[in-house]
């Protein structure tokens, strides 16, 4: 048997293969792997060439070549046939399947609104670290060793000085250690606390840092750039207090409550104060050049009093039903 005669007898069993694939998708994918395919009919014939004399190669190449267009194009076509046949029973005039748009979940619209409030008063954002060391999340802001936050209770621990952060503060001693003030900055993250989970408690939520360190920074400049956030963020109307409170890295420490007329009750919002010195101390900040001040705020916290969420735990369960209200 010639070679020549192996081309032409290839292209005699194609057409009678090809007879009996049309409707059947399976067997169609079948023969074009005997044809097509890598170790193929066709990929034989090819595998013949170096056989050839240098004279028969250039026509066998070309008959070759003309053979496998042919077996590609009844493929080519055939699925464009397939498609003709679906025509039958397709109305193309018909409007198409509904696309369901999903929307930001509220948190994130939250904390997207606190951070265009930050940046048009010329904060920028940073960010730090989930995992820390005891030193960032804990002595650096001046807790006392014996301190309850350090507890089992409230504290996820990796290892005996590595922690999942407890709140973003953590990111005020890098920032402090990292770069020189003036320092204007506003750390959004997540946080983790080891606490039993409830309406209002959830073992991760979000906090939003703030900090502010610069020459003669007041505790007035302090209450003015938050009286400025509450009024955008709930409006101008807003009744809020400042409340003394106590934070190891603070002093003087306030907490900002604001005054919900459906509750008829104060509610806290965030905890804030002037950087304690000893604070700056460990970050190697001289305190008799630079002051400044700190805030964190709970996003979770805010987004559910301004969308009016009574349960933590819907913010985390991803049910279509509720996040659809916030469209
Ligand atoms: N880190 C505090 C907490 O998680 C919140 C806080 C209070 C942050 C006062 C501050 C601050 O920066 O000045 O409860």
């Amino acid at each position: 048997m010639s070679e020549q005669d192996t081309i032409e007898s290839v292209r005699i069993k194609f057409r009678t293969d090809s007879k009996h694939v049309e409707n059947d998708p399976e067997k169609y994918e079948s023969l074009k792997i005997k044809y097509l395919g890598r170790k193929g009919l066709i990929a034989d014939l090819f595998s013949n060439i170096p056989n050839k004399s240098i004279e028969e190669r250039p026509k066998y190449g070309k008959d070759l070549n003309k053979l496998k267009n042919e077996i590609a194009s009844f493929f080519g076509n055939n699925k464009m046939r397939s498609i003709e046949n679906r025509a039958d029973t397709l109305d193309s005039s018909l409007p198409g399947p509904k696309f369901k748009i999903g929307n930001e979940h509220p948190l994130q619209k939250t904390l997207d609104e606190i951070k265009n409030i930050f940046k048009n008063i010329g904060f920028s954002i940073a960010y730090g670290p989930e995992i820390d060391d005891d030193f960032h999340n804990f002595s650096a802001l001046n807790f006392p060793d014996e301190h309850p936050a350090r507890d089992m209770q409230d504290t996820f621990f990796i290892e005996k000085d590595i922690v999942l952060r407890t709140h973003t503060s953590n990111v005020q001693v890098h920032l402090m250690e990292e770069k020189e003030p003036p320092l204007r900055y506003i750390v959004p993250g997540r946080v983790y606390r080891n606490e039993s989970i409830s309406f209002k408690s959830y073992c991760l939520f979000h906090q939003i840092e703030g900090l502010y360190v610069d020459k003669n920074v007041s505790f007035a400049d302090h209450k003015a750039i938050l009286e400025f956030f509450v009024k955008q963020m709930f409006g101008s109307s807003t009744k809020m207090r400042f409340r003394p409170s106590f934070f190891p890295f603070t002093e003087p420490s306030a907490e900002v409550d604001i005054w919900s007329e459906k509750r008829s009750q104060w509610l806290e919002i965030l905890g804030s104060g002037m950087v304690d010195p000893e604070v700056f101390k460990s970050v190697n900040i001289d305190e008799n050049i630079w002051s400044g001040f700190a805030f964190g705020l709970g996003v979770e916290r805010i987004c559910m009093l301004k969308y009016g969420i009574d349960d933590i735990r819907l913010l985390y369960q991803g049910d279509i039903r509720f996040l659809e209200q916030f469209k």
